[in-house]
């Protein structure tokens, strides 16, 4: 391979075209206008970074003129160039920012042999956090120690030059120190000896490098201390360190240096990821709390259903058996089903907030509009009969007269009192339970009855529309209400499909679509069969019918206790809507338990 290698940077003399480096993607070389080839570094198909491929190219040359002299030379060189290529390929697929910066002081210690080191990054304050005003600060971020052991916590400095990492960071200067005790008096820096004598260490030689970025830009200080001649040497004592330490050497520097372009680099992208992710995160419980404003009353399911949804996924990552014994989710397929369970009920802020939050058969304003004209109807009954009596009076003997006035009060009695039943029954019909037969029977009958209005127009007691409402069978819905509000699943998939999903999160809009549909194809909105919904949906499922029947925070309905909403899913599994095996986990993992425990 190094002979390969040799060949790619220039030192075989084959044509890097066919180089190892360009066989492995690594390498794009084009014949350059002035003769010879202009090479472009490539990192999973990308030019890569400036910075670091410079120096890169510049130690190559390094290596060329020494094979030339010295081939022991070149070939340290190359195994040099060899450590950082490994070292830059890591660093650019580690995304996680504490990981990466533990990584790059680890590494930045091994190349440089490096007994101890500090990370520091540059922070900028409020009013300059696009970086385009002055730096303020400097984060103590990081420390490694192979020699002793102390406590650390990370900390913020003033950015000034009396640091070393200060007048580093300041002027994105190398600071290479034989002696960190002996800084010449012309140096605005000086040592800070408090850490020594502290814990005891005794610092010697220094390595002080600047992390800058592509555009030149310094986000952070690598401090590395005592360069070891023999890298399993601990510096325990004065005399270790006489022994075993020395100054830096010029090839450290820049092996260093590169290493610290790199890392900047890495640490500008995976903070970039990170803030990506963030803002996305942001927008997420943003669209959430929006859904939940559209129904105050479900407030809190969603991120119920993402919590129970996740840790149920987490108890099937951990199953060592049964059919979902293969199944394991990585960290982007457990963000994946985070954002399909937050998101699922998005579509809701698509229905009418009347259907969305319609608790009884009519609506409020309906209702108070039936009960207005019932009480209108009774005035008109008492007026009526009123009438009849002063005609009685005016017209009769006192005797007939009498007799017709007891007459008058037995129909009111009875017509009131019919009325009355009349409301008694239309309330008990307003409630979202099942209404007996019968009942609806004598809806129909109210229906048929009519008054007349002030105007003299007759009218019915009951419209058409409010006998149909009142007829629902179960539930608060009528079909066409009903197929709004399923028409929620259509709206979650419709707005999710038109996010810019990245690769990992692909299935995000197909896992909501699925969170309503069954195993025996009896769901919606595509009844799609048990080997059809994705095991995401599947057990987003569980969780959404177990919370939707748990909460307590629905004013037409009570909560169901906890045995009670099992017994429920229990019957789901016999009749093949949700997954017997999932539901299985779910219970044995407890994750039930979870539902009271999140808001
Ligand atoms: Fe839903
Ligand atoms: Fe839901």
């Amino acid at each position: 391979m190094i002979t390969r290698f040799l060949a790619t940077i220039g030192l075989g003399g084959n044509d890097p075209e066919h180089s190892w480096l360009s066989q492995n993607g690594l390498l794009e070389a084009r014949r350059a206008s002035a003769g010879g080839f202009r090479y472009t570094f490539l990192l999973r198909g990308e030019p890569a970074f400036a910075t670091f491929w410079n120096d890169f190219l510049t130690v190559m040359a390094k290596a060329k003129k020494a094979n030339s002299r010295k081939p022991g030379a070149a070939a340290r060189l190359t195994r040099e160039l060899e450590e950082l290529h490994r070292i830059g390929i890591a660093l650019s697929e580690t995304r996680d920012v504490d990981r990466l910066l533990t990584m790059i002081l680890q590494k930045a210690r091994e190349i440089t042999c490096a007994d101890a080191g500090s990370l520091y990054l540059v922070e900028h304050d409020a009013a300059s956090s696009n970086g385009s005003g002055e730096a303020r600060r400097l984060r103590f971020r990081l420390t490694q120690n192979d020699s002793v052991q102390f406590p650390f916590s990370e900390h913020t400095m003033p950015l000034t030059e009396s640091s070393m990492a200060g007048y580093c960071a300041m002027h994105g200067e190398v600071i290479e120190l034989a002696d960190a005790y002996r800084i010449p008096k012309s140096r605005p820096f000086q040592f800070n000896s408090a850490f020594d004598k502290q814990v005891g260490y005794h610092t010697r030689s220094m390595l002080t490098l600047p992390m800058k970025n592509g555009k030149g830009e310094v986000l952070g200080v690598l401090q590395l201390i005592n360069c070891k001649r023999n890298a399993n040497a601990r510096l325990t004592s004065e005399a270790a360190v006489k022994r075993h330490v020395h100054a830096f050497s010029e090839g450290a520097v820049r092996l260093g240096l590169s290493l610290a372009s790199q890392a900047a680099v890495a640490y500008e992208n995976s903070r970039l990821y990170r803030d990506i992710e963030n803002l996305f995160d942001g927008f997420v419980n943003a669209a959430v709390a929006a859904i939940e404003q559209r129904d105050p009353t479900t407030s809190g399911h969603s991120q119920r259903v993402c919590d129970l949804t996740v840790a149920l996924a987490e108890a099937v990552d951990r199953e060592p058996r049964g059919p979902y014994g293969d199944v394991r989710f990585s960290r982007e397929q457990m963000k994946e089903l985070r954002y399909a369970a937050l998101l699922h009920d998005f579509g809701k802020v698509g229905v009418r907030e009347e259907v969305l939050v319609k608790a009884k058969k009519l609506y409020p304003l309906q209702f108070s509009r039936l009960f207005d004209r019932f009480d209108y109807i009774r005035r008109d009954v008492e007026a009526r009969i009123a009438q009849q009596k002063v005609d009685a009076l005016l017209t009769m003997s006192k005797k007939d007269a009498e007799a017709r006035l007891r007459a008058l009060d037995d129909e009111a009695q009875r017509r009131l009192g019919e009325l009355s039943g009349y409301c008694d029954l239309i309330a008990k019909a307003n409630e979202p339970t099942i209404l007996p037969a019968s009942e609806f029977d004598i809806l129909t009958e109210i229906a048929l009855k009519t008054y007349h209005d002030p105007r003299g127009t007759e009218r019915p007691y009951l419209t058409s529309e409010e006998v149909r409402f009142l007829s629902i069978p179960r539930g608060s819905l009528d079909p066409d209400e009903r197929r709004q509000i399923e028409n929620h699943v259509v709206n979650s998939f419709n707005f999710l499909k038109q996010i810019p999903w990245t690769r990992e999160f692909r299935g995000i809009p197909e896992i909501a679509r699925a969170h309503h549909e069954k195993l025996n194809g009896k769901g919606y909105p595509n009844g799609l069969t048990a080997e059809e919904i994705p095991i995401q949906a599947k057990m987003m499922t569980i969780c959404d019918i177990y919370d939707a029947l748990s909460a307590s925070d629905r004013p037409y309905k009570r909560a169901v206790p906890m045995d009670r909403a099992i017994d429920i899913l229990k019957l789901c599994v016999r009749d093949e809507e949700i997954d017997s095996e999932l539901f299985r986990v779910f219970l044995e993992a407890h994750v039930y338990r979870l539902a009271g425990k999140t808001s």
